[in-house]
């Protein structure tokens, strides 16, 4: 890896002035009427009130505009809704929203991008939006926990009442420990790609999520999952139009060399959000599960379409096909080829993986 990670995307903001005392040690050591030494790039200082990127200044107002409360949705309801159900139907609906939870856990990983879009001195509606997309991330996240908690109370951290329960948990569990090697990997990328690599994860990510609940909130076959869907729909189709803003507005530092890895960062996304936007991979290098993973999830699945109303697999498989075809007509915009994807039929340009790389940023949304 020869990609410089330091890459300068904003010209760091200095005072230009002189004298500067290089490296104060004593307040004798400071000169009157002199500046600071300048600031080392990257650095979370000086403040940067740069509002010069009016589109993105735009979204953060439309971001806060529609900023909506998770307390407020009707859970009194749906609870009732979900008391009536079979075992079968609550704890496949707790699994799958503990699947969703794997995804939208993400406030954690936008902060880090806060602290990067600071240390790299972006724009002030960069900033923003960040900002507002942990909040939006935190709030997905606690509806996941308050849906599955409807479902069946205190799943997956509770002790098991039954078989089914403890294979829902055990797996749920599963696909949580391979979040946490997600977390690791994304933490480490920090220090190993350049930002805006990293920040292409979150561009396979939203148009993930945008199939994912665009479908669940046409479908939804209760009142309180209607409106949350709905909701949710709208925070990642912001989302991902932050994420095509953000690209198009560092097109500048896209090498050669970042072209390559933003394509294979485009397959590494693609197998991870696989799994809550279509299904489990037979062919993934990515995650690390239990072999009838696969037998469980596609028999749990039919009962979330039933009851909760997410869209079925071939629709699922036709909508993902279309969103990752729309991240790479983007992308290619910008001279990023397309990886292989055969298993929804996309050629893409040949590509070779090695397993470590696998271990790029995958993207959460
Ligand atoms: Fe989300
Ligand atoms: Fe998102």
């Amino acid at each position: 890896m020869t990609t410089n990670i330091r890459v300068k995307i904003r010209e760091p903001r200095r005072h230009g002035g002189v004298p500067v005392v290089a490296n104060a040690k004593e307040l004798d050591d400071i000169p009157p009427d002199t500046y600071p030494p300048e600031i080392e790039y990257p650095n979370a200082y000086p403040p940067y009130w740069d509002f010069s990127n009016q589109r993105m200044y735009d979204l953060y107002v439309k971001s806060k505009r529609e900023q909506w409360d998770e307390d407020q949705l009707d859970w009194g309801s749906f609870e009732k809704y979900m008391e009536d159900k079979a075992e079968v139907e609550r704890v496949a609906t707790a699994f799958w929203f503990s699947v969703l939870s794997n995804f939208d856990n993400a406030a954690a990983a936008f902060s880090r991008a806060v602290i990067a879009a600071q240390e790299y001195q972006f724009d002030a509606g960069t900033v923003g939006v960040f900002t507002t997309i942990v909040m939006d991330e935190n709030r997905h996240c606690i509806m996941c926990g308050k849906a599955a908690y409807c479902a069946l109370k205190g799943f997956p951290f509770r002790k098991p009442q039954s078989d089914l329960e403890e294979k829902a948990r055990k797996y749920a569990w599963w696909v949580w420990w391979n979040g946490s090697r997600y977390w690791e990997a994304y933490k480490a990328a920090y220090d190993k790609y350049p930002l805006p690599i990293i920040f292409t994860s979150f561009l396979m990510g939203e148009a993930a999520s945008t199939t994912v609940f665009g479908g669940a909130s046409r479908n939804a076959k209760h009142a309180t999952m209607a409106e949350l869907f709905r909701n949710t729909a709208r925070d990642e189709a912001r989302h991902f139009t932050f994420t095509m803003f953000l690209f198009e507005d560092n097109k500048h530092v896209i090498t050669d060399e970042i072209k390559k890895l933003v394509t294979k960062q485009i397959r590494a996304g693609f197998e991870f959000l696989s799994l809550i936007t279509y299904k489990p991979l037979k062919t993934t290098k990515f995650w690390k599960l239990p072999r009838d993973f696969y037998d469980f999830f596609l028999k749990m699945d039919p009962i979330v379409q039933d009851v909760v109303g997410i869209p079925s697999l071939e629709f699922r498989e036709e909508a993902w096909r279309k969103a990752v075809l729309k991240v790479g007509a983007f992308l290619s915009k910008f001279g990023v080829e397309m990886p292989e994807i055969p298993e929804l039929g996309i050629d893409g340009r040949e590509v070779r993986f090695e397993d470590e790389e696998m271990e790029l940023a995958p993207p959460v949304f």
